[in-house]
């Protein structure tokens, strides 16, 4: 039996098979994405990683609640087979996110560089929570702001003030990557991941998509990440990876966080 605020040394399938179905408000999904940047992350074929990656969507999509919501990451091309997927499972389709990762970009010379990642956004009803005041973001043009909170401007015969909390969040994110980040005059450090995500990134996803207390599940945790994102947020938590070492890693970074 999986206990919540734990994280689990299992295989995503293990994993999952102990959960109880509807019980997951929030699933937030960074699997692998056939990139072969580690063995968990090598496929013998394109058709043998689509055939995994449909296989835990199969093993997850009973554990969420009716107006439950998942959050799936991937390269654009491989969300584009995720996204068929989902959709052929009666899920609903809300956002296409991209996340511009600000990182330093490739050097490919035949094609664009790529800087982006893909975050599918599901929900499996449209009863599903979304706090949209909770993840606004600031204003650009801050001069055109800084009037218009004073006077206001005539929207369609209306007058408009800006929220102080700021704007809509949109559909693009621009979060610089961990990698980036974490860089020291320029050098990329060795991080005890290879692609941990962002923690505001998380957080966002998690302040969108649910309330204090909700069970948030990641069956892919790596170093910690979601579980550490749900217990800033006062969410609950059900993760596992199946790799010791990073569950290790996710311990201690999650005892950062008091826990
Ligand atoms: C993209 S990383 C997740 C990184 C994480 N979001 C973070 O912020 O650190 C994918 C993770 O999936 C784990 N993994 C790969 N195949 C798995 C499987 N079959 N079951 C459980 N975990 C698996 C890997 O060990 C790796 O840590």
């Amino acid at each position: 039996m999986i206990n919540p605020n734990k994280i689990y040394n299992l295989d995503c399938f293990d994993f999952l098979s102990q959960v109880v179905d509807g019980s997951v408000s929030l699933a937030i999904i960074d699997p692998p994405y056939n990139m072969k940047k580690a063995d968990w992350d090598t496929f013998e074929s394109q058709e043998e990683f689509l055939s995994f990656t449909f296989k835990w969507i199969d093993s997850l999509l009973p554990k969420l609640k009716t107006n439950g919501s998942l959050y799936i990451f991937n390269t654009p091309f491989n969300s584009a087979f995720i996204l068929q997927y989902l959709i052929s499972k009666k899920m609903i389709f809300q956002n296409w996110i991209t996340w511009d990762k600000r990182d330093g970009l490739g050097y490919s010379k035949r094609k664009y560089s790529n800087g982006q990642e893909t975050i599918l956004f599901f929900t499996k009803s449209d009863k599903h929570i979304f706090n949209y005041n909770d993840i606004r973001i600031p204003y650009e043009s801050t001069d055109r702001i800084q009037h218009a909170s004073k006077k206001g401007i005539l929207k369609n015969g209306k007058r408009w003030f800006p929220n102080p909390q700021g704007k809509f969040c949109g559909d693009v994110w621009h979060i610089t990557s961990e990698r980036h980040k974490r860089k020291i005059n320029g050098k990329v450090q060795k991080m005890g991941h290879i692609t941990p995500k962002p923690l505001d990134l998380v957080e966002r996803i998690i302040k969108a998509s649910s309330k204090e207390g909700d069970l948030v599940l990641d069956c892919f945790v790596g170093s910690g990440t979601t579980a550490v994102a749900a217990k800033k947020l006062g969410r609950n938590f059900l993760c596992s990876d199946k790799d010791k070492n990073y569950v290790k890693l996710a311990k201690k970074n999650l005892k950062l966080y008091g826990n």
